[in-house]
């Protein structure tokens, strides 16, 4: 197995900028960030401190892989206080075939959220099976298999502090 850098430390700081000045363009009072864990536990910290304003912060623990493999979806749910009511972005490290995300969605919205908006650090549109809107997309990639800021093959790699691809 070999590692091939594709998004450095640096690169990867001036994109959670640039992203949270987006959801902050779009949103002046309080915000909810749903951490899709564990994926995004980087991610989620780096935002977070981006961000000025009133951020709770909430996590879902929910996972659709193995190995390299597209599976079966399982999901922890977060506690309906922290989603009812609130403006929730979820916070996701990156959209695949979109199966993870199209049923967070689903889930969430029966808890009654004001509104709910997708922030991913890292986008694959071309293995796209299932539609979904995402509102703030860090990076698009190719169909690549990549690991680091969080991200993991078996559960290795994810304390890198950069993004590389998996050989
Ligand atoms: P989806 O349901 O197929 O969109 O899968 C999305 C989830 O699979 C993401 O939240 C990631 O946790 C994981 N995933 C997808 N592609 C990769 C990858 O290249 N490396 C590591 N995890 C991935
Ligand atoms: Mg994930």
């Amino acid at each position: 197995m070999k590692l091939q850098p594709l998004i450095s430390e640096s690169e990867i700081s001036r994109t959670v900028s640039r992203l949270a000045e987006e959801i902050r363009s779009n949103h002046k009072g309080p915000v909810t960030l749903l951490s899709v864990l564990k994926g995004s536990i980087c991610f989620t910290a780096d935002l977070m401190r981006e961000l000025d304003g009133e951020v709770k912060i909430c996590s879902t623990t929910i996972s659709s892989y193995s190995g390299r493999l597209s599976g079966e979806i399982s999901y922890d749910e977060p506690k309906p206080d922290d989603i009812t009511n609130s403006h929730v972005i979820i916070v996701e490290d990156i959209a695949d075939t979109g199966k993870t995300l199209h049923y967070l969605v689903q889930q969430l919205s029966y808890m009654n959220p004001k509104t709910i908006q997708i922030c991913v650090f890292l986008d694959k549109p071309s293995k796209r099976t299932i539609p979904v809107k995402i509102d703030y997309i860090g990076h698009t990639i190719e169909d690549l298999f990549v690991v680091g800021y969080g991200m993991d093959f078996e559960e290795k790699f994810r304390n890198l502090p950069y993004i590389a691809m998996l050989d």
